[in-house]
């Protein structure tokens, strides 16, 4: 079956707004397949200004506007967070939520990116949900252990049924920022795993899911790794800061 594929690019903490005006007159001159979407997130003070210079610039429509998380709260007392209210009110349409960073350095449980993966779908937001494995437990054999470990929770709070409107993203937590990117072979066989995971509770669910690889993708290993049969696309760090392996990478999807 013919997914959308996606080709999403986190920023994490980089860029600038000159790199936000750069990256919308380059990326207006790609020509992407019908079925693909491309998502830039940069970092959240950067998103009001990607809105406003996309509709100047008349963005093409399948370039979207991502935020690199958010809060599971409506709003209130929590200084620092970004609530999915205020993610709308600036035209982001995707949210990367339980990205390894926010696991690991801010200490966010599976469950608490459960509850926002509910906050963002409930706000009509589209969430890339990350998951992935580290090195120790890829070479302990656990990986598939780890990957139901955080996929089981989300399934558990939203209902099966709802994961039709989530993107995954599975990033080997080994292979972000490294250049030890996963083999086009041992990427496919983890989204088959994930795919098959996901077809237990729900086959038309996991037909329809977009299942992007992350961990140094660039413009020379991106058309492999697009290529096998359970990778939509992918989610792109330190090459979605250089404008043209960008482009590269997104008409290779
Ligand atoms: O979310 C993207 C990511 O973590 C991969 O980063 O720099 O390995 O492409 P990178």
């Amino acid at each position: 079956m013919k997914r959308q594929a996606i080709v999403a690019a986190n920023w994490k903490m980089n860029g600038s707004l000159s790199l936000i005006k750069e990256m919308i007159s380059a990326l207006n001159s790609v020509k992407l397949a019908e079925n693909v979407d491309v998502v830039v997130c940069p970092p959240a003070p950067f998103l009001s200004a990607f809105a406003v210079c996309a509709q100047s610039e008349s963005l093409q429509a399948n370039i979207h506007l991502g935020a690199q998380n958010v809060s599971e709260h409506k709003s209130g007392a929590y200084t620092g967070e970004i609530s999915t209210d205020m993610l709308n009110e600036v035209s982001v349409n995707y949210v990367i939520v339980g990205h390894s960073e926010r696991r690991s350095v801010y200490k966010e449980t599976s469950t608490q990116v459960a509850h926002k993966v509910k906050a963002t779908l409930n706000a009509g937001l589209t969430p890339i949900l990350c998951i992935g494995e580290s090195e120790d437990e890829r070479t302990a054999e656990q990986t598939e252990t780890v990957l139901a470990s955080q996929l089981q929770p989300v399934i558990d709070e939203i209902g099966i049924d709802k994961f039709i409107d989530v993107v995954i993203a599975y990033e080997p937590v080994w292979a972000i920022g490294t250049g030890k990117t996963a083999s086009p072979e041992m990427a496919q066989a983890t989204h088959l795993f994930i795919r098959q995971f996901l077809a237990n509770a729900n086959q038309i669910v996991a037909d329809k899911v977009p299942l992007l690889y992350g961990g140094s993708v660039n413009a020379a290993n991106c058309e492999e790794l697009f290529a096998q049969t359970d990778i939509d696309g992918g989610l792109i760090g330190g090459a979605s800061l250089k404008v043209d392996e960008f482009k590269i990478i997104c008409s290779s999807a």
